[in-house]
């Protein structure tokens, strides 16, 4: 297991333009720094705000060690909580999901306002201060239909993000869509594969046979390299949609820490499914036509999203184990759209589980290659894999920051 300096020094060392070296990628030392560094201090995405449809509605998820739980409140406000009980430590909500008036420990009942309030503790004593046993927060917002959470003491800033994320999203009427389905697949390779993977499609047309019939592999087509390189096909669509509304340009974060572009489909595609036609038959909040393509929205290190005209994908990547990684898929429709009549659900979903199911299997192949002892790091395709180059920048410029010896003595 390397230590925190040892890290710093390979991370430090690296070679620019090459895949990272083995232990980066499967060693538990990595893995302990990569929580403390990246997912204890960045903003995470917890879920999009139509999982909590009403007051009492939560969300669950785990982060390293932290349990948390995502509740909407009767005011209508989305909180965030850790998911441990004042009394002994009780986890609170075990489920993924659910909905409660209160909530309720299940080992001696303390009972919790939507808020974080102790409402009531049975048969405590004289002296027994409620007040000072309310549920311990955890920094959310809710970004125009998505929510955020950040475990850290003093969050980065996210006034910019918000910003853009707001302007880009308000058109795809996120607060009127409803959860269509929810997959949560374990994909056994360390988290930075994972988004690795997604952040380049050079290997899309030797592993997505149905996304493809959609998505462009091209790179000036989707975007990947930044506005400068983008296709005139790419620079047209952008005139199209802006005109109608639909805020498209790319825009992004200084150090590519999040990005947002619109994107064509190929051939006028206007979803994906496999006869390239809208999947659903009520749009997206004001969405003006069918074929406006899909709006891509990543932002490090755990999510990676895609607005439709007639859907939309959203994704949450959290770690569990150094070599394994728990990836979440929800498909959201209009609230008003109705499984069977305006959509069915397998048309709705083919795509995008089979794309997964094929994700997994490469990721989990990258994993195996990378634990032999055989393996050196190769070199990225500056024309295919720019947005992979990108995302290891971005990791390898705040780690080493953040593990350097004089951050560590000033944390001191
Ligand atoms: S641990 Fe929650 S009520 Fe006892
Ligand atoms: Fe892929």
């Amino acid at each position: 297991m390397l230590t925190k300096s040892e890290i710093h020094t390979r991370l430090a060392g690296r070679r620019a333009g090459y895949s990272l070296e083995r232990d980066l990628y499967c060693d538990d030392g990595v893995f302990a720094a990569d929580l403390e560094n990246v997912f204890y201090r960045e903003w995470l995405f917890a879920a999009p705000s139509a999982a909590l449809p009403k007051a009492g509605s939560y969300v669950t998820l785990q982060i390293g060690a932290y349990p948390v739980v995502v509740v909407r409140g009767n005011d209508g406000m989305v909180r965030a909580f850790h998911n441990v009980c004042r009394h002994r430590g009780q986890r609170l909500c075990a489920k993924d999901t659910g909905t409660t008036p209160k909530l309720v420990c299940p080992y001696h009942q303390w009972t919790y306002e939507l808020d974080g309030k102790l409402a009531y503790a049975r048969d405590m004593q004289d002296g027994f201060d409620p007040a000072a046993h309310g549920l311990k927060k955890v920094h959310c917002v809710d970004l125009g239909g998505m929510v955020f959470l950040c475990l850290a003491q003093v969050p980065p800033p996210i006034a910019d993000l918000a910003k853009h994320l707001m302007s880009y999203l308000a058109p795809s009427g996120l607060k009127e869509a409803k959860v269509a389905h929810t997959s949560t697949i374990v994909e056994k390779g360390n988290w930075k594969l994972v988004i690795e993977n997604n952040r380049e499609c050079y290997h899309c047309g030797g592993s997505h046979p149905s996304l493809c019939r959609t998505y462009s592999d091209n790179p000036r087509m989707t975007a990947m390299e930044g506005p400068d390189k983008a296709s005139p096909d790419i620079m047209d669509h952008w005139a199209r949609c802006e005109a109608a509304g639909l805020p498209s340009r790319f825009v992004h974060h200084p150090q590519m820490q999040w990005r947002l572009a619109r994107i064509p489909l190929l051939n006028n595609a206007e979803s994906y499914t496999m006869d390239t036609k809208a999947a659903v038959a009520r749009r997206m909040g004001t969405m003006p036509f069918n074929d406006a393509g899909s709006l891509l929205f990543y932002h490090y290190p755990n999510t990676w999203n895609h607005f439709l005209g007639d859907h939309a994908i959203v994704f949450r990547v959290l770690p569990i184990s150094a070599t394994e990684t728990e990836v979440t898929t929800t498909w959201l429709v209009h609230k008003d759209a109705v499984e069977g009549v305006d959509y069915d659900l397998q048309n709705l979903t083919t795509v995008w589980m089979a794309t997964n199911d094929e994700d997994r299997q490469v990721v989990e192949e990258n994993q195996k290659g990378i634990l032999s002892p055989a393996y050196e790091p190769g070199p990225y395709s500056t024309l295919q894999e720019e947005g992979v180059i990108q995302f290891v920048d971005w990791y390898v410029g705040l780690m080493t920051d953040r593990l350097s010896p004089l951050h560590a003595q000033a944390a001191e």
